[in-house]
């Protein structure tokens, strides 16, 4: 399976903090954002990933994570010219995904919970179809939100949606299998002018070919795209974190992946020793020992 992260975005809600750096890039709590999506991708067994860059913005991602050999990962990247909508990432990434099935997360979604390896792999394994999730919220207006009948089955999806029918949201992690290059082909632009990532799930479901995995109370998931929920998430990073776990820490994933040693984690570390983040890495690597 390939790994696709949409990072795409100008970030004009973040305004005027992504004036100067896009928003993939900014801080969550002690680590760009970027990293949530990408270690989500790498826990889920990813190896082959691309990260579709703002236009002109390449160079700051390149910087920050190179070609992934140093993590045990091949990272390509490639800009979105013109915002289009999420489902143009299987346009812009076709010929990446070629026959395989693909995964795509959105570059401002971050998730964390117990267990949330197994979720994935249970997505993973789902080979035909369709694979997304559901997630409660207080206020689903601003999300794709989905309807559930009695049973538990998905019967409805709607894009932003005035009236919802429900308060499950259809968060940025989406798994599908090879059709989806084709059916995002047919995709028609909405309303708001971009290829939605609704009208995709929405193909599946009728097909009767998505599957919704509701995601409980012991997960976390934050869109970080506005100042509030960028702080909301960031808090929620560092309170998380007292405990003791690092979340969405790369070289760690990498480690238990077996994709790299503990030697290479020590390299890795020795570059960040004055940070939480150095020595967490290397305490995990001491521990292996
Ligand atoms: C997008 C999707 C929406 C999804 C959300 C998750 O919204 O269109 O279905 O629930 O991401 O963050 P947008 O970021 O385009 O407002």
């Amino acid at each position: 399976m390939k790994g696709i992260i949409l990072a795409a975005g100008k970030g004009t809600r973040l305004y005027p903090i992504t004036r100067p750096v896009c928003k993939p890039l900014l801080p969550v709590y002690d680590k760009p954002m970027l990293y949530y999506p990408l270690n989500v991708l790498m826990t889920a067994g990813i190896r082959d990933i691309l990260v579709i860059v703002p236009p002109d913005d390449m160079e700051p991602f390149v910087n920050l994570l190179g070609d992934g050999s140093a993590l045990g990962i091949h990272i390509s990247y490639v800009e979105q010219k013109v915002q289009r909508g999420i489902a143009d990432a299987f346009l812009i990434g076709a010929d990446f995904i070629g026959d395989d099935s693909v995964c795509l997360a959105l570059g401002d979604n971050i998730f964390y919970g117990p267990a949330f390896r197994g979720k994935l792999r249970e997505a993973m394994a789902n080979t035909e179809g369709a694979t997304i999730f559901g997630y409660y919220v207080h206020d689903p207006r601003p999300f794709g939100v989905v309807e559930f009948d009695k049973a538990g089955k998905a019967i409805s999806i709607e894009e932003k949606p005035a009236h919802p029918r429900s308060n499950y949201i259809v968060p940025g992690l989406y798994f599908y299998d090879n059709k989806v290059v084709e059916l995002a082909k047919k995709v028609q632009p909405s309303q708001r002018g971009e290829l939605e990532i609704t009208s995709v799930n929405n193909a599946y479901l009728a097909a009767g070919m998505l599957r919704v995995v509701p995601l409980g109370d012991e997960y976390s998931w934050f869109d970080a795209g506005n100042a509030d929920s960028l702080y909301e998430a960031a808090g929620a990073i560092r309170a998380a974190q007292r405990s003791g776990r690092m979340i969405g820490c790369l070289e760690e994933t990498a480690l238990r992946n077996g994709w790299i040693d503990a030697d290479r984690l020590l390299e890795l570390a020795g570059e960040m020793n004055s940070t939480r983040y150095g020595q967490y890495l290397t305490a995990i690597a001491g521990d292996l020992d």
